[in-house]
């Protein structure tokens, strides 16, 4: 019977998806189930896919996700390794629909082994509220444990202005591609609806939080701008987890970094510069 539905496995958001899930395996941020990524789809471009009436199962949110009644994301499943994605993304995807209540997901493909969304999907979902409140346009949020950027936290302190104007000053672009800074979790309990909401809580400022000991998330309105986000930052970290060590000899200064952001006409916290 032909449905005139396309065939979802050669949708433009499920490819960006599973290279996007190797990129990021294949730098070595989400070793074996680690790191989780959600895109909140074009309703219309994925009724080009997908049956809106086939729900395949409902599945318990555990918090109240009203605000986004309606909206279809495609999220990574928990447990699943990011290695294995490409390969068979019926597995280790799916695509779910928030019901009207807010309260459960509706499953419309994927989780083909009876597994379910992503363990942070509270952060998720609280994230994209934030973001969608200060950016309208925003659909991604990626969360990931990027190596040199875990590193950082066990030797630098963990201080949102002290943290972010240290990795201004690892690379020239930084400060361009994200003046609005890197917010910072303390440790916490992670899967919780709690760490959830501290997230989004740092997300109504900041696309980028760092989990303390953990990882980092990014939010941003395309894949490429929010895996470019914890790119370069990860970048920022390996260089000073290169010269920290070292005997500093030069450094871009505060007035560097000031022409940079006006030059390139960026909004940046002048509050996070060493003088204020
Ligand atoms: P999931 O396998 O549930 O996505 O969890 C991975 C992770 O990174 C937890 O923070
Ligand atoms: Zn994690």
């Amino acid at each position: 019977m032909d449905t005139g539905m396309k065939n979802i496995l050669t949708a433009p958001f499920i490819k960006e998806m599973c290279k996007t899930a190797s990129n990021m395996y294949r730098l070595g941020w989400d070793e074996r189930n680690g790191g989780n990524i959600s895109l909140m789809l074009d309703e219309g471009e994925a009724a080009e896919y997908l049956d809106p009436e086939g729900k395949l199962r409902t599945i318990p949110l555990g918090f109240d996700a009203s605000a986004l009644a309606g909206k279809i994301f495609l999220v990574t499943g928990t447990g699943k390794y990011f290695k294995n994605v490409e390969a068979d993304p019926e597995t280790n995807l799916g695509i779910v629909r928030i019901s009207p209540d807010g309260k459960e997901a509706q499953l419309l493909w994927g989780y083909k082994d009876g597994g379910k969304f992503t363990s942070e999907f509270p952060a998720h979902l609280m994230s994209h509220m934030a973001r969608l409140s200060v950016d309208p346009k925003n659909r991604v949020v990626i969360h990931s444990h990027p190596t040199h950027t875990l590193a950082m936290n066990y030797v630098h302190e963990l201080d949102e202005k002290k943290l972010t104007h240290t990795l201004w000053e690892m690379c020239t672009e930084c400060i361009v591609v994200f003046p609005d800074g890197v917010g910072v979790l303390p440790w916490m309990l992670c899967g919780t609806n709690s760490i959830g909401e501290a997230t989004a809580e740092k997300m109504k400022q900041f696309r980028l939080v760092i989990w303390a000991m953990h990882g980092i998330y990014g939010a941003g309105r395309t894949m490429d701008e929010t895996f470019g986000l914890i790119e370069t930052v990860e970048k920022a970290a390996q260089i000073y987890m290169l010269t920290s060590h070292l005997p500093r000899i030069n450094t871009i200064r505060d007035g560097q970094l000031k022409e940079l952001a006006e030059f390139f006409g960026v909004d940046y916290r002048k509050d996070f510069l060493e003088s204020t």
